[in-house]
């Protein structure tokens, strides 16, 4: 059976999810696309596929029976109610949404719906080196978990990101995510410190610190610098009570050359996260033929909003800033 998608938003990562889903994976057709700048609607729609002039319609359409959800994180709180209103199983990139408010909301109608529909874009926990790091850790024999180090390193931020803000905003859920889902543990504090800024990034806050703390008194110290220039470099590295474990190096050629002995650095999250990206639409693709949804929820993606409040508000004030976390709903219990 063939799933039709929708796709909403056709920039960046839209693009790539749509050659992803036309020319690696199977089962899907993409019957219909949309965004506010309709040409590129138009040059990103695969043949066949109807551009609609909003998104509303394209989620009311009887062409699509699940949706992709690539549009800025402002715009997804609308987009996924209104999916959720129709029934109809969405896949939403991060941010899930941009304030704790809208993301009650989206829970409250998934809630009421009473089956998760909603799956959030937060590829890392479909990445075979994350995935065995946390069997590792589950496994239990290197003892409890007491801390992780975590390194998210980007070669420059992309036009129309580029706000003071955006490194605790845009970047910190992904390392927020993981840790959570790594330790199974739940954010309880954040505070931020910021070291010596680079001069490659203007006004940008950047490079910061950030620590979360974890309900079971884990301490995660997280590095983001957003203009490291070399290249993309995401590393993890959890200490136990009886030892290590460490997310390896991906495997590249090694060049030897007149400068030396070399290994080359994936450019940016595209190339990095290829196969996380491919497996994340893989395991949606079957959960969304289903009806549902799999992997991170919106559970998840309340709690990075909320994370990324809480570092914002600490990195203003200088403090310990809380998470004031609603009781999990039930539907979340699982996952
Ligand atoms: N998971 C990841 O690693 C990852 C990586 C990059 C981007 N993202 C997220 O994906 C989303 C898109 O990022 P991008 O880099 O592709 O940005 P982008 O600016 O390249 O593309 C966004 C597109 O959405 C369109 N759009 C905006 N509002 C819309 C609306 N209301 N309806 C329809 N279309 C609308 C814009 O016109 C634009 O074409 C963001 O939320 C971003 O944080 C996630």
């Amino acid at each position: 059976m063939t799933l039709r998608v929708g796709v909403i938003g056709t920039g960046m990562i839209g693009k790539d999810h749509i050659r992803r889903l036309t020319q690696v994976l199977n089962g899907v057709e993409i019957t219909a696309v949309n965004d506010i700048d309709q040409s590129s609607a138009e040059d990103a729609a695969p043949m066949g596929a109807t551009v609609f002039e909003t998104a509303e319609q394209l989620i009311q359409s009887e062409q699509v029976e699940a949706v992709v959800i690539c549009s800025w994180g402002g715009a997804h709180e609308e987009q996924l109610l209104a999916c959720i209103k129709a029934g109809k199983p969405v896949f939403c990139e991060k941010p899930m949404v941009i304030s704790a408010e809208a993301a009650i909301k989206v829970m409250n109608a998934e809630v009421a719906y009473g089956k998760r529909l909603v799956q959030v874009g937060f590829m890392r926990r479909f990445d075979a080196d994350y995935r065995r790091l946390k069997k590792v850790i589950d496994e239990g024999s290197l003892g409890a978990p007491l801390m992780y180090h975590s390194v998210h390193r980007n070669g420059q931020v992309p036009e129309g990101l580029y706000t003071s803000d955006m490194p605790l905003n845009d970047t910190l859920v992904h390392d927020a995510d993981i840790s959570r889902w790594l330790l199974s543990d739940e954010i309880s504090g954040v505070e931020v410190r910021v070291p010596r800024r680079s001069t490659q990034g203007g006004e940008l806050r950047d490079p910061v610190i950030v620590l979360l703390h974890m309900d079971s008194g884990v301490i995660v110290d997280v590095e983001i610098s957003v203009n490291i220039s070399y290249g993309y470099d995401i590393r993890g590295e959890v200490s136990c009570e009886r030892g290590i474990a460490a997310l390896p190096n991906r495997p590249a050629t090694i060049i030897t050359d007149q400068h030396g002995i070399r290994q080359a650095i994936p450019e940016d999250w595209r190339e990095r996260f290829i196969e996380a990206y491919d497996q994340e639409f893989r395991e949606w693709i079957s959960a969304a033929a289903d009806g549902g949804a799999i992997g991170p929820s919106v559970w998840d993606g309340y709690v990075s909003t909320l994370t990324a409040d809480a570092a914002l508000r600490a990195v203003e004030k200088g403090t310990l800033e809380t998470l004031d976390l609603i009781d999990k709903p039930a539907l979340y219990q699982q996952h």
